[in-house]
C-alpha cells in the first residue's frame, strides 16, 4: 500500500431550512462510503460538513414561524444531524455556516481578496418590497408570465411555457413576502471580479480537479467570458455583515463553501496535532475533495477555486459531482409519495439496504441514478440477504453447536482464500475511483463463489456423519472467513451490517490489511440475524406516509394564504377583490381527463384532452413536474371552459385546468368528489 495520505472529503452542506430526503442522500451515502474506504486504508481521513444557515429564505422561514433564525437553525441542525447518523454517514465533525470559525474565515477570505484589488463596487436597481423594506431575491417576485400570461410565475422562469425572463419584465408583479408591488430601487453591491482569475481556473481545470463532463462545461463558461460576481446583500439578511461595509452582507453562497473550511477549523482547534494549515495552505500536499450535486458546479468550480486561491489559499484537489436522484425513473414527486424524507425512510426500512443500493449504482460520472423500488427489494433481498448473510448464517451454527464456537486452525482451501484476498486489489481500485457499482458487483461475484463452494461440500449433509466432524468444522471455517472477506470489502458501504458481523465474529473494526489474513483456531459469538428481507409492504407504507407526511406539515406549518416553496414558506398574496359580476363570468366544468401525454421539448407542460360531457378540448397544462401523464387518463378535475383560446409554442390552449401548490413536484390538481360528471357546472 501507498504512504499515508491526508485526505480532507467534504459533501456539499445541507440548508438549515428543510429536512433531508433521500435525493439528498446519494450525495452523503456516496462520500461517507469513500471516506470510510480510504480510512480502512489507514490514512488519515477526515470527512467533515455542516448546515448552511445563511440567507433570505431561512430569515423569512424564521419570521414565518415566530421564531430566530438561530433558533431555527439549532432546531434544524439537530434534525439534520440524526437523519445522518442513523444512516450512518459518518461525519468526523458537523458544523454550521453561522459559526465563529466560519465568520473568521469569510472575513479573511474576503478581506485578502479585496486588498488584492479583486472586489470592484458597482450600484445595481433591483426589485425593492416598500412595505417588508427589504429587496427580494428572484424567487421572492411572483406575476405573469411576459410570454405566456399564466399567473403566479416566479421572477426567472415560467413553469407553464418554460420561459426564462428577468423579473423587471413579469406583468403584475408581486412580492412573494408582503404581496406589495415591488419599487426599483438602486443601492451599492460589491462583486468579486472572476475573470482575474482565469489563468489560474484554465491551469486548475486541465489538472485533472474536474470529471471530463465538467471540465467541457467549464471551457464552455470560459468561451462566455468570466462575469463579476455580485457577494453581497443588503439589510435585513441573515448572514455576517462585511468588514467595512454597515449594512451590507456576504451572499449566502460566499460563506457557504467556506464552510468547509470552519468546519475542518473547528475540528482542528479541539484535535491535537491536527494542522489547519497543513491542508489549507498554499502548494498543500494534503489532498481536498469537494462532493457536490451537478446543479453546484459553477460555485465549486469557478468561485470556490479562485476564491480560495485570491486569499492565497489551496485550491481544492478535486471537485466531484454526481447526479440527481429519480425515483422509478421519475422526478421525485410529493404528490406520488416518493418524495421520501430519510426519517420517513428510516421510519419503515433499514439505512443500510439504501446505502447498498445506491452504492450498487453509482459510478464516477455525473449521469442521474434511478432508484427503482422493485428493483431495490429483489436486490437487496437476494445479494445482501441471499448471499452474502447467508453465507454466515450456513456456517456460524455449526461452529457455534457443535465445535464451541471455534474455528479450524487451517485453511480447507488454501487457493480459494487467496483468491478472495487478490480480489481486494481491483476492489480497492473501484472505490478509489468511485467506481462504486464496479465494487458491489466484484464483491457480490466472490459471494457467488463462496456459496457455490459451500453448496459443493454440502455441510448439512457432513454434520449428519459423526465421522466427519473434522471435515465439517473446515468447510464451515473457510465459509466464514470467506463471509469475513466480503463484510470487509462492503465495510464501506454497510459500516452497520460490518459492525454487527465483528461482533459476532467477536474481532476488531476490519482494516484493509487484516483482510490478508485468515480467522484460524478463534473462538466466535452466536450468530444473530444481521439483516432481513425487505417486505413489499414496507416500501408500499413508506410511500404511503410520505404522502401523509406532506398533508400532515402542510396542515399543521401552512397558515391560511400560505404556500411553501423549496422548504420555506412564502405567504402566497390574495389578489385584488372583485365583484361577483366578474367571478360569475368564469365558467368551472368537471373535466374528464381522456388522454395525456408529454409535450416534447418542454419539461413543464402535459397535453390534456379533455372531455366536457360531449365537447372535446385541448389544454397544456404545467403539471409535468409533479404528474406523470399516464397517472391521469381517466381522472376527473375542473377547469377553466371560457377562457379564450390561448396560442402557445407547442399548439392552442383551449382552457385551464385547476390546480393548488407552488410549483415543482408541489402541483395538486383537483379533483371534485365521486359522483360529479363530466360537464358539470361548478359553482
Ligand atoms: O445547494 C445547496 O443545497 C447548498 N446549501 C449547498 C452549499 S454547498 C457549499 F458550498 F456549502
Ligand atoms: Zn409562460
Amino acid at each position: 500500500m501507498n504512504d499515508k495520505r491526508d485526505i480532507l472529503v467534504t459533501s456539499a452542506l445541507p440548508y438549515a431550512n428543510g429536512p433531508i430526503h433521500i435525493g439528498h442522500l446519494v450525495e452523503y451515502i456516496q462520500t461517507d462510503i469513500w471516506a470510510r474506504f480510504q480510512k480502512m486504508r489507514g490514512h488519515r481521513c477526515y470527512y467533515v460538513c455542516a448546515d448552511d444557515a445563511h440567507g433570505t429564505p431561512i430569515m423569512l422561514r424564521a419570521r414565518q414561524e415566530g421564531i430566530t433564525p438561530e433558533a431555527l437553525i439549532a432546531r434544524i441542525a439537530l434534525e439534520h444531524q440524526a437523519d445522518f447518523a442513523a444512516f450512518r454517514i459518518g461525519f468526523d465533525n458537523y458544523h454550521s455556516t453561522h459559526s465563529p470559525e466560519n465568520h473568521h474565515c469569510a472575513t479573511l477570505i474576503y478581506e485578502r481578496n479585496r486588498d488584492a484589488g479583486h472586489i470592484a463596487k458597482r450600484t445595481i436597481t433591483q426589485a425593492y418590497d416598500p412595505v417588508e423594506q427589504m429587496f427580494l431575491p428572484d424567487r421572492f417576485i411572483k406575476g405573469e408570465c411576459p410570454k405566456c400570461g399564466a399567473a403566479d410565475q416566479y421572477g426567472d422562469n415560467c413553469e407553464a411555457c418554460g420561459a426564462s425572463y428577468s423579473p423587471a419584465e413579469l406583468k403584475n408583479p408581486r412580492s412573494a413576502v408582503s404581496g406589495a408591488v415591488p419599487e426599483q430601487r438602486e443601492s451599492d453591491h460589491y462583486f468579486f471580479k472572476l475573470a482575474d482569475f482565469e489563468d489560474m481556473l484554465r491551469a486548475w481545470t486541465r489538472g485533472g480537479a474536474l470529471q471530463k463532463e465538467i471540465a467541457n462545461k467549464l471551457d464552455e463558461w470560459f468561451e462566455a467570458g468570466l462575469q463579476e460576481w455580485d457577494i453581497s446583500r443588503d439589510a435585513p439578511y441573515f448572514g455576517f455583515e462585511i468588514p467595512d461595509h454597515p449594512g451590507k452582507f456576504f451572499y449566502v453562497w460566499l460563506d457557504a463553501p467556506i464552510g468547509y473550511m470552519a468546519s475542518f477549523k473547528n475540528l482542528c482547534d479541539r484535535t491535537p496535532g491536527l494542522d489547519f494549515d497543513h491542508f489549507w495552505r498554499a502548494n498543500s500536499s494534503a489532498e481536498l475533495y469537494n462532493f457536490i450535486g451537478k446543479d453546484i458546479i459553477y460555485f465549486h468550480a469557478l468561485f470556490w477555486p479562485a476564491m480560495l486561491h485570491g486569499a492565497g489559499f489551496r485550491p481544492p484537489t478535486a471537485v466531484l459531482a454526481h447526479g440527481f436522484l429519480t425515483v422509478d425513473g421519475q422526478k421525485m414527486s410529493k404528490s406520488r409519495g416518493t418524495f421520501i424524507r430519510a426519517r420517513t425512510y428510516l421510519d419503515h426500512l433499514n439505512p443500510e439496504y439504501l446505502r447498498y443500493y445506491f452504492a450498487a449504482k453509482l459510478g464516477p460520472t455525473v449521469e442521474d441514478i434511478d432508484l427503482n423500488l422493485e428493483d431495490f427489494t429483489l436486490r437487496v433481498n437476494s445479494d445482501l440477504v441471499g448471499k452474502v448473510v447467508n453465507i454466515g448464517s450456513r456456517c456460524a451454527g455449526f461452529i457455534t453447536k457443535r465445535f464451541a464456537g471455534r474455528l479450524a486452525d487451517d485453511l480447507m482451501d488454501v487457493a480459494l482464500f487467496e483468491d478472495f484476498v487478490a480480489a481486494g486489489a481491483s476492489i480497492a481500485e473501484a472505490y478509489e475511483r468511485r467506481e462504486f457499482s464496479r465494487a458491489t458487483r466484484e464483491i457480490m461475484a466472490l459471494a457467488d463463489r463462496a456459496n457455490q463452494w459451500i453448496d459443493e461440500r454440502a455441510p448439512w449433509v457432513v454434520a449428519k456423519d459423526p465421522a466427519r466432524e473434522a471435515e465439517l468444522q473446515a468447510i464451515c471455517s473457510q465459509g466464514l472467513n470467506l463471509f469475513r472477506l466480503l463484510i470487509g470489502y462492503l465495510r464501506p458501504v454497510l459500516p452497520g451490517t460490518a459492525v454487527g458481523a465483528e461482533a459476532f465474529l467477536r474481532i476488531p473494526a476490519l482494516t484493509w490489511a487484516d483482510l490478508e489474513r485468515p480467522l484460524l483456531g478463534h473462538v466466535i459469538g452466536e450468530f444473530t440475524p444481521l439483516m432481513t428481507r425487505v417486505d413489499p409492504k414496507q416500501i408500499q407504507a413508506m410511500l404511503a406516509a410520505s404522502k401523509e407526511d406532506l398533508a400532515a406539515r402542510d396542515v399543521k406549518k401552512t397558515k391560511p394564504h400560505e404556500t411553501r416553496s423549496e422548504g420555506h414558506l412564502v405567504r402566497d398574496p390574495i389578489a385584488d377583490p372583485i365583484e361577483y359580476a366578474d367571478f360569475a363570468k368564469v365558467d368551472l366544468r368537471v373535466a374528464l381527463i381522456q388522454a395525456a401525454s408529454p409535450v416534447e421539448g418542454s419539461d413543464k407542460l402535459i397535453k390534456l384532452q379533455l372531455d366536457l360531457g360531449g365537447e372535446t378540448r385541448q389544454v397544456f397544462a404545467g403539471i409535468r413536474t409533479a404528474y406523470d401523464p399516464k397517472d391521469l387518463e381517466g381522472r376527473l378535475t375542473v377547469m377553466v371552459a371560457n377562457l379564450a383560446p390561448r396560442k402557445m409554442r407547442f399548439g392552442v390552449s383551449e382552457g385551464m385546468v385547476l390546480a393548488a401548490g407552488p410549483g415543482g413536484g408541489d402541483i395538486f390538481l383537483l379533483t371534485p368528489d365521486s359522483g360529479a360528471e363530466p360537464g358539470m357546472r361548478v359553482k
